[in-house]
């Protein structure tokens, strides 16, 4: 049976901004959460508190984060942030983050390239950023790369997912967000590598986070919800990619989800216009059209 309720977890303003080859000024960024959170998403990934050097698009994390909490935002939303080590956490939790995601994954060679360490170290590295937040009453979500194929090493074992999502789950994450992150994943593959997962990883602890590269994020969707999976990520407008995985496109499109999830009965608490209004307000600050279909034919209309 379908959940009755899903929950998105909007990451367009960091999965989404990173990618993109301008700077886009913190004041738009600042706007963008502001519409997003008017339109009923109620968690929202800020930013990134990485290297600079790695990814100048997030170099902005503190007055983002500053801005975001300080405003007069309604009571009851998130905003996590990526800490991909204890600096990180620390810089985080100076600007007021009450929640942070760690980032691993289920391929050696992405996980060399996008933070620099084998999966081992970075495991290791997140353990402290674990206890440190409990101890100050920050959540912390864990991130898996590549849960359905890899860059640079092609086919990734659904075992390997598994058992970094196991390892994130002990270390006290409350969620694990399983990425696809270059979306060439099917609703074959990704049953294949839930079924693994789910036998160490109950499904209400679990979120789907697939980039739409290919057109499969929609389905891949639907596979996850047959399987209990309940919360997906996804980015307004289908902006993104990572600057990690070269032809990687955005995530799937959140007005996309929204008008999927509604026309399927299930319920998401967004207003699909003020959504797609927002997809078309990002889009045209960063000088194209809204990626998603969605947006296209709503505003169509
Ligand atoms: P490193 O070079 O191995 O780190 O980078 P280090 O500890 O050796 O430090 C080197 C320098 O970086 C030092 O500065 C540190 O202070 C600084 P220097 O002395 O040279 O001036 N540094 C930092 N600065 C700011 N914030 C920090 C930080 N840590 C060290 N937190 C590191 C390791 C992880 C920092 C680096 O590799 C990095 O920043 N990588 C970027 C990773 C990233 O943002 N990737 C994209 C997000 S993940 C993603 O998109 C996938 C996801 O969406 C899911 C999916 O789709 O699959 C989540
Ligand atoms: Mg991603």
């Amino acid at each position: 049976t379908l959940p009755r309720k899903v929950r998105l977890v909007e990451v367009g303003p960091r999965d989404g901004l990173q990618n993109e080859k301008q700077l886009v000024p913190a004041d738009i960024k600042v706007e963008l959460i502001r519409r997003l959170a008017a339109a009923g998403l109620s968690t929202i990934e800020v930013t990134s508190f990485v290297s600079p050097k790695w990814v100048p698009q997030m170099g902005d994390n503190t007055e983002v984060l500053t801005r975001v909490l300080g405003g007069a935002a309604p009571a009851g939303l998130d905003y996590p942030v990526l800490t991909p080590n204890l600096k990180g956490f620390e810089a985080a939790l100076a600007a007021g983050a009450r929640e942070v995601a760690v980032f691993g994954a289920a391929s050696e060679s992405f996980s060399q390239k996008n933070i620099n360490c084998s999966i081992a170290e970075s495991l290791e590295r997140f353990r402290p950023v674990t206890e440190v937040a409990q101890a100050a009453g920050v959540r912390v979500r864990g991130y898996v790369s590549c849960v359905a194929g890899c860059p640079y090493e092609g086919a990734v074992a659904p075992e390997k997912v598994a058992e970094v999502a196991e390892t994130l789950l002990a270390m006290g994450c409350y969620e694990i967000s399983l990425g696809d992150t270059i979306g060439t994943g099917n609703p074959v593959s990704i049953r294949r590598m839930l079924d693994a997962v789910l036998r160490r990883v109950p499904a209400e602890r679990l979120a789907g986070h697939y980039h739409d590269t290919y057109g499969m994020a929609a389905a891949n969707v639907c596979a996850s919800l047959e399987m209990g999976v309940a919360v997906f990520d996804a980015s307004v407008g289908g902006l993104g990619g990572c600057p990690y995985a070269a032809g990687a496109s955005g995530n799937v499109a959140t007005e996309d989800l929204v008008w999927l999830l509604h026309g399927m009965g299930i319920d998401t608490g967004i207003d699909l216009d003020a959504l797609v209004d927002t997809a078309a307000w990002i889009s045209a600050e960063i000088g194209r059209e809204p990626a998603s279909r969605v947006a296209r034919a709503v505003l169509a209309k």
